[in-house]
């Protein structure tokens, strides 16, 4: 059960955890309430989502949260990505979020790529319904490059380019951005590294 209600996160989740012959049930299709995410740390917010969702449902639960981190924001919007893009009716609106982000970029003069490192963090948290917790993070280093580029993924996909990579993660289809298969060591997407971890200790991958 992925205590989640993001459905680009779900995706994902839904391809990473296929190969191993699991299928996700959303905390949204359970009909759980989201709580409020009140941490000031990725894995304080993690353990809130998993441990609402296994007291909830008496199973163990696995929570993401994650966001981007722009060394010249000081790692803003970190733990408030998802905020950023929230307008005052609820809906999230992530065009703007970019904007917001771009506009901060240019306030601080960050102009060449070096001045526009970020990387976003995945930190996985699987709980137990007595309160035990086991922690996966995974990061991905890369760049802020606008204008906005590609129709795929979620969130702030089309304006990270990762290190090493000529496309944006929105220009990359689910399986590129996760650059990751059961057997390979290899991960792209700050989701698959850290869900690599978790496989390595929870799903007997080596
Ligand atoms: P959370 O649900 O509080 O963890 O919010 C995380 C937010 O970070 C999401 O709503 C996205 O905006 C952003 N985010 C996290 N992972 C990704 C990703 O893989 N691509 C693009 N945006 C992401």
């Amino acid at each position: 059960m992925l205590a989640s209600h993001n459905k680009g996160k779900l995706a994902e989740f839904a391809g990473l955890l296929a190969p191993f012959g699991y299928e996700v049930r959303s905390a949204a299709e359970l009909g759980l309430p989201e709580p409020e995410e009140t941490g000031t740390e990725f894995e304080q917010n993690a353990y809130i989502k998993a441990l609402a969702a296994a007291k909830a449902t008496g199973l163990p639960a696995l929570s993401d949260d994650s966001g981007m981190c722009a060394d010249a924001l000081d790692g803003a919007p970190g733990v408030y990505t998802a905020d950023w893009a929230t307008l005052p009716d609820g809906r999230r609106d992530f065009r703007i979020a970019m904007e917001k982000v771009e506009h901060l970029l240019r306030e601080k003069g960050a102009l060449t790529p070096e001045e526009r490192r970020a990387r976003f963090v995945a930190v996985l948290c699987l709980c137990f319904p007595d309160g035990e917790a086991e922690y996966y993070r995974g990061e991905v280093e890369g760049r802020l490059i606008w204008p906005p580029r590609g129709e795929l993924g979620f969130g702030y996909d089309p304006v990270f380019q990762p290190d090493g990579y000529d496309q944006t993660f929105g220009e990359m289809t689910a399986e590129e951005k996760h650059g990751w298969k059961p057997g390979d060591r290899q991960a792209l997407s700050h989701r698959a590294r850290a869900f690599r971890k978790f496989a390595e200790a929870r799903l007997g991958v080596s």
